[in-house]
């Protein structure tokens, strides 16, 4: 049984205890238990850091607590070590049978993921992707048997519970940054609400230990919601933060953030800034112009670098950002500073070492949804007055620290809120709701949701997946929903992917929705807009910028491997995103595999040329939903919902067809449409009836393109 609230303290005779403890157990006789090999020097240079952790003091405290308990929350100060130690404590305390149970460890995001795991890889002395690894989607380093500490996104390991509902796997899970609310957090919440009472000891698979780890203050809201688990408080070891407003609102946040660096490393002591934009275009431009600008202030300031972090950043170029700054420029003189661009990423799920200042602008990028119109967009938004006071905290963890927000202090406490909504009510829940379904959970609406999501949120998804076909009239999960669940995609791409070889052409739309899966495809440097646009125009299909896509796709293919480099390089084409939709593909080919998926391609002389029309239709068939029409006026207006939008500039289509369909909706000043195909209404009715139904279709301008279509369609049908 869990225990009334309770709260650990750290006494001092404890903290002595642990101490004693710490160093019999770590160095016995020098050898690694993990491989059997003697610990590296640089091991027991990172272990003397490692004990200088405010979460090292904790350690026994903490493992008494896992083992009286079944859920424990955790809350302490970014930075204080616990992402990093806390499941390396848990693992030492013998909570896992190597070969048998493993601790996984959640993430919100990829890069925190990816980072630590290495991080954690290299602490405990052994090879990433063998005890230590990491998963992410499309993504798995790590070793069934030998993995024993797995980082994994939140997202995965809701996945792996599809086919491992009580997790028998692990033997204990470790939900981290619970703080963030990320929707795949919510839901794994709601999930282990389900697994605990049949993981609890002497059950069939053993004892399931949950530790919830959270950065910031509402850690009670977590223990109230694990029926008073114990909470446990890791003392932070922070130094004031000075925190300084603009006096007035600025126009142009980016421009303001570049001025502000510069500012900071003309005028202030030594130490690196944190910046925080909200995307990886803005970051790019912004760290160019630091560097132009830095340079330009030649030599007799100390030399600056300057660092991107973003998600789908390279590995390589992300660990960048752990690098101390430069050395002095003259021994004896003032040492280099190290600038880090980044996302929200280091807000709280990285911490970067020896930082002292912090450029907030106060804004970030943030999923809204809108389930009128079935809209889910990210956009760029004002953070909230938590994350700010996170953000500032970043400048005090070595020593006394600045903070520069780019806002005004009225704004601060006048225009911001207090908290970020959590995602699960700004987000579409089609996905969370199939998986749902397959875990054997019906009963939605009475799911134990910390926050449960709005009933018209709820309804939206079931009537999507409802027409998809992945749920029945009654809400049960069809063969369809089953295979859609397998894949990890959006509903709408499972199905396109599921259907793709009735259409004989399941070869090219499963490279179609690899590179659907990776960001942008496509390069256009400003200050090369023109090449840029002469060599997409070599790939570019006028109906489809899907297809658009599968032959840079093709043609990337066709390259030897060797060349592929320089090729993308002459082409424009995102070298990195081109290799990982390669990777996403194998992934994806694998799992049709497992579902035989025929693949089947639509280039049936194999000499290159594809059924265009045939792709243009295998597309229809699972887009069905997201389309727009040409109205007399001009302006395209969603189908059903209504909304009046434009096709994106990016896009190859200019003909201004009739009928489009889309892959995303980007609200930006205008709602755009992005990645469009050319469709037609006739298709749109014989594959969608059910969807295109006259009863329920709204009054507009298509209601009698629609008419005829169907009648068209009757026409057809009584002559065959
Ligand atoms: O999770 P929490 O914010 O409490 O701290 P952490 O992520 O475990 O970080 C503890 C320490 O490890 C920090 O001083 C980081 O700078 C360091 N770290 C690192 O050097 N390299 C990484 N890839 C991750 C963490
Ligand atoms: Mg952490």
């Amino acid at each position: 049984m869990m225990s009334r609230k309770q709260r650990i303290d750290l006494g001092e005779s404890s903290r002595e205890a642990s101490t004693n403890k710490r160093s019999k157990c770590e160095t016995p006789n020098n050898i690694n238990p993990w491989t059997g090999a003697p610990y590296s020097a640089r091991y027991l240079s990172i272990l003397e850091t490692r004990q200088t952790l405010p979460v090292y003091l904790f350690r026994d405290n903490l493992v008494e607590a896992v083992k009286n308990n079944q859920i424990v929350v955790v809350e302490g100060q970014t930075g204080s070590g616990k992402t990093t130690q806390i499941p390396q404590f848990i693992l030492e305390a013998g909570f896992v049978t190597p070969g048998e149970t493993s601790i996984a460890c959640t993430q919100p995001r990829r890069v925190a993921a990816t980072s630590i795991a290495q991080r954690v890889a290299e602490e405990m002395d052994v090879e990433l992707g063998q005890e230590v690894g990491y998963t992410i989607r499309f993504e798995d380093v790590s070793d069934p048997v030998k993995t024993v500490l797995k980082y994994v996104t939140d997202g995965m390991l809701l996945r792996e519970a599809m086919s491992d509902p009580l997790l028998k796997r692990y033997s204990c899970i470790v939900l981290d940054e619970a703080h963030e609310r990320t929707l795949s957090t919510d839901v794994l919440m709601g999930l282990l609400m389900e697994v605990l009472p049949k993981r609890i000891p002497g059950s069939k698979y053993g004892e399931l230990k949950v530790v919830i780890m959270s950065a910031t203050l509402d850690a009670e809201k977590f223990q109230e919601y694990f029926h008073g688990a114990p909470l446990m408080k890791v003392p932070g070891r922070t130094h004031p933060v000075e925190v300084f407003y603009t006096s007035k609102p600025e126009a142009n946040y980016v421009e303001a953030a570049v001025r502000t660096t510069m500012h900071i490393h003309e005028c202030e002591g030594p130490g690196d800034i944190l910046v925080f934009l909200t995307g990886e275009q803005e970051i790019e431009q912004a760290c160019e112009e630091m560097r132009e600008k830095a340079g330009a202030m030649g030599k007799d300031l100390p030399e600056l670098v300057v660092y991107p972090l973003y998600s789908s950043l390279p590995p390589q170029q992300q660990r960048k950002i752990f690098e101390r700054a430069p050395l002095p420029r003259v021994p004896g003189g003032p040492s280099g500073r190290k600038v880090v661009v980044s996302t929200n990423i280091a807000e709280t799920s990285l911490t970067i070492d020896g930082i002292v200042y912090v450029v907030d602008p106060g804004f970030s990028k943030q999923k809204v949804y809108n389930p009128r119109i079935r809209v889910e967009s990210l956009l760029v938004s004002p953070i909230s007055r938590a994350s700010a006071r996170q953000r500032a905290g970043r400048a005090g963890r070595t020593r006394p620290g600045k903070c520069f927000r780019l806002y005004t202090e009225k704004s601060f406490h006048e225009d911001l809120q207090e908290t970020t909504y959590p995602e699960i009510l700004r987000s579409k829940m089609s996905n969370v709701v199939l998986t749902l379904k397959k875990l054997g959970i019906d009963d939605l609406v009475h799911f134990d949701f910390m926050d449960p999501p709005a009933p018209e949120t709820l309804m939206r998804a079931l009537e999507l997946l409802n027409y998809l076909g992945a749920l029945d009239d009654e809400g049960e999960l069809t063969d369809l929903g089953y295979q859609m669940s397998e894949l990890p995609l959006d509903p709408q791409l499972s199905k396109l992917i599921i259907t793709s070889p009735e259409f004989g052409c399941s070869a090219e739309i499963v490279s179609i929705v690899a590179c659907l899966s990776v960001p942008q495809v496509f390069m256009r440097p400003r200050e090369a807009a023109k090449a840029a646009d002469a060599a997409k125009a070599q790939f570019s299909h006028p109906d489809s910028d899907h297809i658009t896509m599968l032959n840079v796709y093709a043609a990337y293919e066709a390259i030897p491997d060797r060349d592929r480099r320089q090729w993308c390089w002459d082409n424009f084409v995102n070298d990195r995103a081109m290799q990982n939709a390669y990777n996403v593909r194998q992934q994806l080919l694998g799992i049709m595999r497992k579902l035989d998926l025929p693949l089947v391609s639509s280039d049936r002389k194999g000499d290159g040329s594809f059924a265009f029309t045939d792709i243009r239709r295998a597309l229809t068939a699972g887009m069905f939903m997201h389309v727009a029409y040409r109205q007399r006026s001009g302006d395209y207006l969603t189908a059903k919902d209504n909304q009046l939008v434009a096709l994106h500039p990016s896009s190859v289509v200019i003909s201004r067809p009739d009928w489009v369909l889309f892959e995303e909706f980007a609200l930006t000043t205008r709602n755009f449409i992005r990645t469009v195909t050319v469709t037609n209404i006739d298709w749109l009715v014989s594959m969608a009836p059910h969807y295109f139904d006259l009863e329920n279709f709204p009054e507009c301008e298509a209601k009698a393109e629609l008419e005829q279509a169907y009648a068209r369609l009757a026409h057809s049908r009584r002559k065959t």
